[in-house]
């Protein structure tokens, strides 16, 4: 099995990384005395006339598969997706609602752009319980032992072997 840190995905990541940042989806957080960025949500917009492109990387294959029976656009209302892609707050930040937080801001956002729905894949039971609260529910779940792309040494997150899809309507 493919090591965590052997993953090679730097093509797409740096791509999907640059739509959340001219997205205008996307929120950071500061720590207010030193200034310093302690957390960050990167979020981007997916309309449904864009063709899905095909993934080069096996991480992103991985991450596909949660789409092979579901379709966010399914309802002809959902012309634009808030897709939000990462959620991280620094270690010595965390239990703060900062998380939390910036989920609510990313939400705000995605309501005043036109996004119909929300959509985020989970790969964290405390990421989870975030979403979860805020009102997003399961579209579908995947469990990465049953994986055969082996993108994902999936011993290096402990407890954590099960991917979800999960969405919430925003008009
Ligand atoms: C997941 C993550 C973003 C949470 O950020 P955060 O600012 O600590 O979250 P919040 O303070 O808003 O906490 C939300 C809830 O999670 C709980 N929580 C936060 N960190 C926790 C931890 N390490 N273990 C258990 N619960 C935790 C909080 O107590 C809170 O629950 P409560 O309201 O019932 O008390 C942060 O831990 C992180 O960056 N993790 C690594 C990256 C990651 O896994 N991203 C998500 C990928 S899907």
């Amino acid at each position: 099995m493919t090591s965590i840190a052997e993953i090679d995905y730097p093509n797409e990541l740096e791509r999907d990384a640059r739509r959340c940042l001219e997205s205008g989806l996307s929120v950071g957080a500061r720590d207010s005395v030193h200034g310093s960025l302690v957390g960050f949500h990167l979020s981007l917009l997916m309309r449904r006339d864009e063709k899905e492109e095909d993934h080069e990387s096996k991480a992103y294959k991985v991450l596909a598969k949660l789409y092979d029976d579901v379709d966010l656009f399914q309802d002809e209302t959902v012309e634009k997706v808030c897709k939000m892609f990462l959620l991280c707050v620094h270690s010595d930040y965390s239990g703060r609602g900062i998380g939390a937080t910036m989920v609510k801001k990313a939400l705000e956002l995605g309501k005043q752009n036109g996004c119909h729905l929300a959509s985020v894949d989970i790969t964290n039971s405390v990421a989870g319980k975030i979403y979860k609260r805020l009102g997003f529910e399961s579209l579908n779940t995947l469990d990465l032992t049953t994986v055969t792309v082996t993108a994902v040494d999936v011993s290096c997150i402990p407890g954590e072997t099960t991917m979800m899809a999960m969405v919430k309507r925003l008009q």
